[in-house]
């Protein structure tokens, strides 16, 4: 009898956890049983498993093979098991020395002729890999540029079954980790403020939602370029922070949305209004993230507001508010971050016709109103009309491209970031009431101007706080470490109060 035990890790929400694959090779009638929780396609791993230690030119043990996926209580998903189960079967059957798999973790699907397939979740695996003190990651090649931008880990990248055992051996010298692509500019497939005309003064709030981060909402009539802005926004954005690209390539590869280096845009997502509260906000038997975690530290575009079931927008409002859900499992609580912009878009009525032309009845309207002003707007920073241009302005006025417009983005959300990172932040949008009065900046005729504002609009304590976080990020707009009088009024007209948003709906 001999037995083998190689570290692989199992992604389990949006981290890896750690599990042991052990092989026990006993005599007995020739048999290959996996057991330990495992899902379907780790079940069938049996089959390629063999196919690629045989078709590799290994030996398949004609024994009992049991391959336990340990601890137990956790659910193993995927194909991500097949190398580890291999390399396993090969130590535990002496084709491979015990000490080659030490300190290696494993991770990798198997085709049948040998080759190591992708597997999602490299860099979440190699960051597991390092907090649990392990030294070197075995992984599809493909994968090898991923791992890699976790420090302290030795990578190895394979492409193929007989690869991974002559580097495990030591007989071979790993493969060089691919270099990473050139940075390729910014933006250029990306589409440009420069393509929308008529709506030059819209700019302002676009700036500002970009400079801050602040969610944004676009209503007005139908064909005035409302979803055509709202694809514009990421244009002006800032780019991610090295920690925060990291995070988002973790999440993305987790997802299998992308694979092999770092993300350097920033998510935009726009799932359509038929998606379900947990396809929004993450859930389910085996709970994956949903599409707000996809576009975190990005932008949730959802568009037609009031089309999307009361129950995903009212799942949506704490995650918007906290910048995470968190989903509770029989075991355990896993964390998704939810750290968005949301960017929403609406017309005035369901028919979008309007006013005197528009068809609705008046169940209708009144289903849409109650969708407007539910959970979400209250969460809305700055708000916008977007009417229909004139003819003379359709033709005259065209945007500035957004690179014209990004220099002072980038610098205000930098001013942002060196101010509140100490508080863990990067942006306005995310300052709660306490950390604004803590960091606005206010000077006190700002604040006598906010509160002349106050009383003559009948503001809500919400209204309040909204306007003063959108000063400081038109502040942090024109370099100013004060807020004055003057950013205050500028809020106030992209947001005047919530009554802008019963006159749009
Ligand atoms: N202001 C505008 N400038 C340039 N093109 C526009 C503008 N508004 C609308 N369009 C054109 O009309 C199409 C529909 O606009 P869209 O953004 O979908 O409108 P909405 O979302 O407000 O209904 C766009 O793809 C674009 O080609
Ligand atoms: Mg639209």
């Amino acid at each position: 009898m001999s037995l083998a035990r190689v570290d692989t890790f199992a992604i389990d929400g949006v981290e890896a956890r750690r599990v042991w694959v052990e092989a026990d090779i006993r005599r007995g009638l020739s048999a290959f049983a996996v057991v330990g929780l495992a899902d379907k396609a780790v079940r069938e791993a049996r089959e390629r498993v063999r196919a690629a230690l045989v078709n590799s030119g290994f030996v398949f043990p004609q024994e009992r093979i049991t391959v336990n996926l340990a601890p137990a209580y956790l659910r193993k998903v995927g194909p991500g098991f097949d190398l580890p189960v291999a390399v396993a079967i090969l130590a535990a059957s002496g084709q491979l020395p015990p000490d080659a798999v030490a300190g290696c973790a494993v991770v990798g699907e198997l085709s049948l002729t040998g080759e190591v397939r992708a597997v999602r979740g490299a860099l979440a695996v190699a960051e597991a890999v390092r907090r649990q003190r392990l030294e070197r990651l075995l992984l599809p090649r493909s994968r090898a540029r991923e791992a890699a931008l976790v420090p302290e880990v030795e990578v190895l990248g394979v492409e193929h079954l007989q690869e991974a055992v002559e580097t495990l051996r030591g007989e071979r010298e790993p493969a060089p980790v691919p270099e990473s692509e050139p940075e390729e500019p910014d933006g250029l497939d990306e589409p440009d403020l420069s393509d929308v005309r008529g709506h030059n003064g819209l700019i302002p709030a676009l700036e500002v939602a970009a400079a801050g981060g602040h969610n944004l909402f676009l209503h007005g009539p139908p064909g005035t370029g409302k979803t055509m802005l709202a694809r514009r926004l990421p244009s002006l954005l800032p780019p991610m922070t090295a920690p925060e690209a990291i995070e988002v390539t973790r999440l993305h590869s987790i997802a299998g949305l992308h694979g092999g280096g770092l993300v350097r845009r920033r998510p935009f997502r726009s799932p359509h209004h038929t998606i379900s509260a947990s396809g929004l906000v993450g859930g389910g038997g085996v709970p994956t993230p949903g599409e707000a975690t996809l576009a975190h530290h990005g932008v949730l575009f959802l568009d037609e507001l009031s089309e999307f079931t009361r129950p995903a927008l009212e799942a949506l409002r704490q995650p918007l508010e906290d910048g995470r859900v968190t989903v509770v499992r029989a075991q355990r609580v896993m964390v998704f971050p939810t750290r968005v912009t949301l960017v929403a878009a609406s017309n005035p009525c369901p028919c979008g016709r309007g006013e005197a032309a528009c068809r609705c009845s008046a169940a209708d309207l009144a289903r849409h109103q109650r969708r407007l002003s539910g959970p979400l707007l209250d969460r809305i920073d700055v708000s916008v009309t977007v009417g229909r241009p004139s003819g003379a302005a359709l033709r005259s006025q065209s945007a500035p491209p957004s690179a014209s417009l990004r220099e002072r983005i980038v610098a205000a959300r930098e001013r942002q970031t060196a101010r509140l990172a100490r508080h863990g932040l990067t942006c306005n949008a995310q300052l709660d009431a306490r950390l604004l009065r803590e960091l606005s900046g206010a000077t006190p005729e700002a604040h006598r101007a906010l509160y002349a504002l106050h009383d003559r609009n009948r503001l809500s304590a919400r209204g309040h706080g909204r306007i003063l976080r959108v000063a400081r990020t038109l502040a942090d707009l024109a370099a100013s470490d004060a807020v004055l009088p003057d950013h205050i009024h500028q809020a106030a007209a992209l947001r005047l109060d919530d009554q802008s948003l019963s006159v749009a709906a």
